[in-house]
């Protein structure tokens, strides 16, 4: 079985190395590799999947939403809600689209309960829109979206018909007053980027924090929760939670997850 990421540039994804892991600790046969594939050859690799035997593939920058329109509709409700594809299937010759991003970030929320919880999301681009469907999903009662371009975080809001409000940076202590959880989705604090400079000292005692960054893994802002005593989660639990997802539509099998094979997943990516 053959699956693979694609995108361009392509030599920073991680996806390799983690379905790899999986495929070796199950002694699978299938493999798992990445292709540069610049916009201009993106359509001909899609449609062409089926002919070279691909069983699937993870989608990631520039071609989330590119690959969306060439699916003409052939998508999970969830990739029709966020507008994106992270992961193309490939099954009897049909393609059919994905979108693991919103489970994969919500797995390590799995004891949390948000349920009529107001939350507050920094960033509001295409990581930001899976997250917010993904916290719709679990009825939360108001989403803040904090965002340099407020139209466009309102335009979020409005898209996934999500009751909230959106803010500029300038007011992020009003935005994450009442938060039960605070969510980065920004490139703010990736390595090579700007830190991610905010006063958490409004949020409740109690609140989660959580960085969708993982390189590197403890941000700037996942520092300032823990010195206010917040509880953390770093961005390598979504990572490793969307390619798990993937992981099983493409293979037909899921993949060797418990606390000694997550640990040894998370030390070979950090190496
Ligand atoms: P992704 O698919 O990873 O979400 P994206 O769609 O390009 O990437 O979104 C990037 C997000 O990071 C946006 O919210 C962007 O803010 P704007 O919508 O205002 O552009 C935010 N972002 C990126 N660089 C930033 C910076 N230097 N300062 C503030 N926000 C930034």
């Amino acid at each position: 079985m053959k699956a693979g990421v694609i995108g361009w540039p392509i030599s920073h994804s991680k996806s390799p190395l983690i379905h790899r892991y999986w495929l070796a600790v199950l002694g699978l046969t299938g493999q798992y590799d990445s292709y540069a594939v610049p916009p201009d050859k993106l359509e001909n690799f899609i449609l062409t999947m089926p002919m070279h035997g691909f069983t699937g593939v993870n989608v990631t920058v520039p071609h989330k939403q590119a690959v969306y329109d060439l699916l003409h509709g052939a998508v999970s409700d969830q990739a029709a809600q966020i507008g994106a594809v992270n992961t193309v299937v490939c099954k009897n010759g049909a393609l059919k689209g994905y979108n693991t991003d919103g489970d994969g970030f919500l797995e390590p929320l799995a004891a949390l309960s948000l349920k009529g919880k107001a939350v507050c999301v920094l960033g509001a681009g295409g990581a930001a829109r899976a997250v917010v469907a993904a916290l719709k999903s679990c009825e939360v009662s108001a989403v803040a979206i904090v965002n340099r371009d407020v139209p466009k975080a309102a335009q979020l809001l409005c898209d996934l018909a999500v009751d909230g409000k959106a803010y500029p940076w300038l007011e992020s202590t009003a935005a994450c007053r009442d938060a039960a959880l605070l969510v980065n989705t920004t490139s703010l604090g990736m390595t090579g980027q700007p830190l991610l400079n905010i006063s958490l000292a409004s949020m409740p005692s109690g609140a989660v924090v959580y960085d969708i960054v993982y390189a590197p893994l403890q941000t700037n802002l996942l520092r300032s929760a823990t010195e206010r005593g917040l509880e953390t989660i770093d961005g390598l639990h979504m990572l490793i939670g969307q390619a798990a997802i993937a992981f099983e539509l493409f293979f037909d099998k899921k993949p060797p997850r418990n606390t000694l094979h997550d640990a040894a997943l998370r030390a070979l990516l950090l190496a």
